[in-house]
């Protein structure tokens, strides 16, 4: 079999290796020396679409459409800029082993890879209702959605199964935007998720309280407190059933199934050390071993704001930390340093026509503002956390560009906070005269 030895290897062909992609480009790459290796048929796409847009009934959005980098408002990278920078892509490959000691790595074909310098990028993977051994969870039209050829089977069955009935089990990212555009394609929808209240990892009751009415508004169901222990298919060996643990059965020609993600690190186990179930880098996304580095969801690293190891999966963070990782080695060949990694999280979502941004941590006491009522023509709302008399967090519904700047700014600089009350009152003002 053949074997092809690169200066850079990129493994994954995501976010992050998009934006790695381009990075080396501005910092100066020649042809030849840099290659992507992807499991996927396309070249590095905006990850976020594929629970929005793409799914649209009209004016969806597809390739080329959201290559990168168009996500952040930079120039949209075709599979024809890599070709003229010289940058291999070698799509449609997956690999299946990584020696990181003799720098190599094998592909499900038997190809070998090898590379001076390795940046892991594999992202995540999603959790499947078959892993806990959910009965009938193989039944056919029962989906999961982390890359485009999943959305792809999706779109078919959203077609096959025109106004249909739709369960959408897991209350967070997946969960929420997925029973959004599921409505707007006509179905009838139904979520079902364990815990009291959607998106419990970052939205407080108040929050949540918003989006649950304004999507029963919009005709969602929403069903709490319990999850799907099974499914009924029919001779065809399609769902057509959801049996959940307190006993109710719904009626199902399409469900989606957003229960978490998990980082891809088993290629590298053993072989590299690990921190909070991502692969443990520094500030330069450098691990422990000489010339790997590791970046996006896959990478345990020091968010000096809170002085802790993280891992985040948003794609912000995947963008940042490939840029960095290729700042840091381009700056180590040519003997200079670069700053440490220096990150305010940032989270985003859209669905129907809401839009929410997130910035800095969700710990401490927090206050509600704005008009949150779902019944409103126009509700728009925040939310501040509050830690140690400053505030770390801050959320906001329906900002302008402006706003959310502003609700950046006071996460990022900590403004202290003299009285809750005060701030409930002032709520979005606090934040734009800082
Ligand atoms: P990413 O998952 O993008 O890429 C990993 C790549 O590695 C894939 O191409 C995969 O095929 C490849 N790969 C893995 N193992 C391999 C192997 N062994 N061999 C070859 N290739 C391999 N975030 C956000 O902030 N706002 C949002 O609105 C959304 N929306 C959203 C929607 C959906 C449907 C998903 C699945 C995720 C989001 N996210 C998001 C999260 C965001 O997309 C995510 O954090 C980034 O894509 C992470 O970028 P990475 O490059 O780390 O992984
Ligand atoms: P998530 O962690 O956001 O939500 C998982 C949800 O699954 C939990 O909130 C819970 O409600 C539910 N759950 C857990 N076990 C369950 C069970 N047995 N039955 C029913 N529900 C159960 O994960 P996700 O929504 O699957 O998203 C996957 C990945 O994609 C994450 O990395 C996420 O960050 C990313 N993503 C991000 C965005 C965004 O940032 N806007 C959008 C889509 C996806």
């Amino acid at each position: 079999m053949a074997e092809k030895h690169f200066k850079y290897v990129v493994l994954g062909g995501g976010v992050a290796a998009g934006y790695a992609a381009r990075e080396f480009a501005k910092q100066g790459v020649k042809p030849g020396e840099l290659a992507i290796i992807s499991k996927e048929a396309v070249a590095p796409y905006e990850r976020p679409a594929l629970s929005k847009a793409y799914l649209f009934p009209e004016g969806a959005a597809r390739l080329p459409g959201f290559h990168v980098c168009v996500g952040s408002g930079g120039e949209r990278l075709p599979p024809e800029w890599y070709a003229e920078k010289g940058i291999e892509l070698i799509l449609n490959t997956e690999i299946v082993k990584a020696d990181l000691a003799s720098k190599t790595l094998t592909s499900a074909s038997g190809a070998s890879f090898k590379y001076d310098i390795l940046i892991i990028a594999t992202g995540s993977t999603v959790i499947r209702l078959s892993d806990f051994g959910v009965q009938g969870a193989d039944s056919k039209n029962i989906f999961y959605l982390r890359e485009i050829d999943d959305a792809d089977k999706l779109v078919e069955a959203i077609k096959a199964k025109k106004n249909g009935k739709a369960v959408i089990v897991g209350g967070g990212y997946i969960g929420l935007e997925l029973s959004a555009v599921m409505k707007i394609n006509n179905f009838d929808v139904t979520m079902v998720y364990p815990e009291p209240w959607c998106m419990p990892r970052l939205f407080t009751a108040g929050i949540a309280a918003f989006y649950e009415g304004y999507y029963a508004k919009k005709g969602v169901k929403i069903i709490k407190g319990t999850v799907a222990v099974g499914f009924d298919s029919d001779a065809n060996g399609e769902v057509k059933a959801v049996k959940l643990k307190d006993g109710r059965v719904l009626d199902a020609d399409i469900v989606v199934v957003g229960v978490g993600g998990r980082p891809l690190t088993k290629l590298f186990k053993g072989q590299v050390e690990e921190e909070k179930g991502g692969i443990k880098t520094d500030g330069f996304f450098r691990t422990n071993v000489p010339d790997v580095y590791a970046v996006g969801d896959v990478a345990t690293f020091p968010m000096k704001l809170y002085n802790e190891m993280r891992r985040v999966e948003h794609v912000d963070h995947a963008r940042k930390s490939a840029e960095q990782a290729v700042k840091a080695i381009k700056a180590s060949e040519e003997g200079k340093t670069i700053d440490e990694y220096d990150y305010l999280p940032y989270f985003y979502s859209r669905s129907f026509d809401l839009s929410w941004q997130f910035y800095g941590d969700n710990v401490g006491d927090t206050v509600l503002f704005g008009d949150s009522d779902p019944a409103s023509p126009k509700p728009k709302f925040g939310s501040y956390w509050i830690k140690d008399g400053k505030i770390v967090g801050a959320f906001l519904e329906s900002g302008t560009p402006d706003e959310n700047k502003a609700i950046a700014k006071v996460a990022r600089i900590q403004t202290p906070v003299e009285s809750l009350d005060q701030l409930t009152k002032e709520g979005l003002t606090f934040a734009c005269k800082i």
